[in-house]
């Protein structure tokens, strides 16, 4: 893709001169084999597979080896590496009383970051970043775990009983049926909910650089664990510059909505950067043309409030309000389009998930993303501390002097 002549070792090589790079818009922290992105085509593809042909075939967890292995799993592998994930769902049970121990108003973000750190003490000399048998388990750990975090983190916030994983489900179809399950009430999984909710993830699944992975591997980059790692970055994911904004989504959509102003009043505002609102859900680092998981999440939002029979004034203004701004010359000249995040929560409004969880189902479909970007630093013998450097600009020698 144009970057095979590139000698990479010689981009490491210290040269003594500092750049300032704010946002590192220009400077890569690393070689990767994972994702491609052309941000002025919007092209995306996992370990070479354009996300299109990815999305609609694939399953969450055939995705998930793709971009830590490299190939597409063969069905044993896959159904092997399935079986696994399916026999670590359990969280011990002392885990519960970490979860009754945070305020039902805990926001989910914080209660999975917190959630994730705290699973690696349980597995005390079994996190030794040097031993592979170590990194492959708790990357099994991790994927078969967070699902069940995260429902935990829901029935918690609405005040509903956990339920124990039902491992006879699929991944996902599991992960609905623990968010949605009520005791001792059977549940049953809508195909059209679990095929949506899977296609979310898989175009989440990863986006090379981006501040929670670079987050996972500044952090991984110190000898710190997968648990360390990737708690940090669901930290990192929560802003809504990054995977906050689906959740911020839907706010200002709701906002617009009561308020009674118009559409164009709203743009109009965000144009004359108002009380420095922002068109949420808009605009890329990198997509500078449009970002090619909006356009299947937009058309994946009509296909599925249609099939679960659900309107949505909300979608109805989303529509309106991309319109408004793709017309208009303050979003062309900056080159701003729709990115993942602006109709996502308008399908997980539907399936019945709060707006809190928005983010927490970003960080699900992340997850594999994480630890392949994880795994491949951990393999890399030219993997050095990151460590940026800085311009100083204060005081220079100052004698010692109260005032
Ligand atoms: N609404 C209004 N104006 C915007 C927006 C927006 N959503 N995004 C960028 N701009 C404007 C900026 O104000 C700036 O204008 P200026 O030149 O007049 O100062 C110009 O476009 C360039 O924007 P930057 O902020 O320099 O672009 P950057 O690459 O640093 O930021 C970002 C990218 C953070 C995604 C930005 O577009 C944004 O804040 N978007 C809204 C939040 C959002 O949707 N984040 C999700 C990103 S995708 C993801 O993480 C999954």
């Amino acid at each position: 893709d144009g970057h095979a002549s590139i000698d990479f070792s010689t981009l490491t090589r210290q040269t003594g001169h500092t750049g300032l790079d704010y946002g590192f818009v220009n400077t890569a922290s690393t070689k990767s084999e994972i994702t491609f992105i052309d941000g002025d085509k919007g092209i995306l593809r996992y370990r070479g597979y354009p996300i299109e042909q990815i999305a609609n075939s694939c399953s969450y967890l055939e995705v998930a080896w793709l971009l830590i292995y490299g190939e597409l799993p063969s069905a044993t592998e896959l159904a092997e590496f399935d079986e696994k994930i399916r026999r670590h769902t359990l969280l011990h049970e002392d885990l519960k009383h970490f979860f009754s121990a945070l305020p039902h108003t805990a926001h989910p973000m914080s209660v999975l970051s917190s959630a994730v750190a705290a699973l690696s003490t349980y597995y005390e000399g079994e996190t030794d970043v040097n031993n592979p048998e170590h990194v492959e388990l708790n990357m099994v750990r991790m994927l078969a775990k967070l699902p069940v975090i995260a429902a935990y983190a829901h029935k918690k916030s609405v005040g509903q009983a956990f339920l124990y994983p039902d491992n006879s489900l699929s991944f996902v179809d599991n992960f609905l049926k623990l968010n949605f399950g009520v005791h001792s009430e059977p549940y049953e999984i809508n195909p059209v909910m679990s095929r949506a909710l899977e296609l979310l993830l898989i175009l989440h699944e990863d986006h090379e650089q981006n501040a929670s992975t670079s987050t996972v591997r500044l952090v991984g980059s110190t000898g710190a664990n997968q648990f360390a790692s990737i708690s940090a970055g669901i930290q990192a994911l929560s802003g809504p510059l990054h995977g906050g904004a689906n959740e911020a989504v839907l706010t200002m959509l709701g906002q617009i909505r009561d308020s009674g102003q118009s559409v164009q009043r709203f743009v109009e505002r965000v144009k004359n950067k108002e009380d420095g609102v922002k068109l949420m859900g808009f605009g890329h680092r990198v997509y500078k043309n449009y970002d090619p998981r909006a356009k299947l999440v937009k058309a994946a939002a009509d296909e599925v409030l249609t099939e679960l029979g659900v309107t949505d004034p909300l979608l109805d203004l989303a529509k309106e309000l991309e319109e408004i701004a793709l017309a208009d010359d303050y979003f062309q000249e900056r080159r701003l389009y729709p990115n993942v995040d602006f109709y996502t929560g308008v399908i997980y409004k539907a399936m019945g998930f709060p707006t809190r969880m928005f983010t927490v189902l970003f960080a699900i479909g992340r997850l594999p993303g994480w630890l392949a970007q994880w795994r491949e630093l951990n393999l890399d013998p030219q993997t050095k501390i990151g460590r940026p450097q800085q311009l100083y600009t204060g005081s220079r020698e100052r004698e010692f002097r109260r005032n």
